[in-house]
């Protein structure tokens, strides 16, 4: 199986370039984020504090996550409940971020990831994939973005939803999330030695997708 890593901060591009890339190659787009924010919403459905690690740990033992693909798109399931449209609130992200700083956490969801890159041709898409849940991926990328120009992309998202958002606040939730991803000590947000770097600051979408695709087609 070809298996493609791509890692980075929120609101890199990631996921719209990897989204597009996969299609054009006909590998599935795997998100991994959405495991962790769906761990994240189990907790705070059960009015836990994701932050606390005892508590989120003793609710691992009782909760299925899997995921699902509807005509090529992803869909993710708390206990066979779709959640797909709950992980996209902005206090899911918050949570995902807490939960996924306890190595429990990510040592639950570990398998679930491999198997699938073991299964399928995959792009898949998170923060520790090429350093951590696929070190041997036969391609890795890490894209970057200034924090401004991601918060302004993730505002632009969420508005698009429907969802009321507010520039200053996205961009301090962005920089908080960025520092608790990359400083925590179990798998933290970081490039691996052997990733191509992708700065997407000022490229447009298909600069970044011709980019990846071209480096896997040769
Ligand atoms: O990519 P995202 O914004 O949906 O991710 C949500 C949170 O999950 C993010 O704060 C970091 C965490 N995450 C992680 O630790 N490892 C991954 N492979 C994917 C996401």
């Amino acid at each position: 199986m070809i298996n493609v890593a791509i890692d980075g901060p929120a609101g890199a591009g990631k996921s719209t370039v990897a989204k597009a890339a996969a299609k054009k190659l006909g590998f599935i787009y795997v998100d991994t984020g959405a495991l962790y924010r769906t761990v994240g919403v189990n907790a705070l459905r059960k009015g836990i504090d994701p932050k606390d690690a005892e508590e989120v740990k003793a609710t691992l033992d009782d909760i299925d996550v899997s995921l699902g693909f509807v005509d090529g798109s992803q869909h993710v399931f708390l206990n066979g409940e779709d959640v797909s449209e709950e992980i996209r609130l902005p206090a899911s992200s918050m949570a995902a971020s807490a939960v996924s700083a306890i190595p429990e956490v990510r040592e639950f969801l570990l398998s679930l990831q491999r198997d699938i890159a073991k299964k399928n041709n995959c792009l898949m898409d998170g923060r520790d994939i090429g350093t951590v849940i696929l070190p041997d991926a036969q391609y890795k990328f890490f894209f970057t973005a200034s924090a401004e120009i991601r918060a302004d992309r993730r505002c632009k998202e969420l508005k698009e939803k429907g969802i009321p958002a507010d520039y200053e606040t996205v961009l301090a939730e962005i920089k908080e999330r960025d520092y608790n991803d990359s400083h925590r000590e179990t798998a933290p947000l970081k490039q691996a030695d052997d990733a191509v770097l992708i700065d997407s600051s000022y490229m447009t979408i298909e600069e970044a997708v011709d980019k990846i695709v071209s480096y896997i087609k040769g």
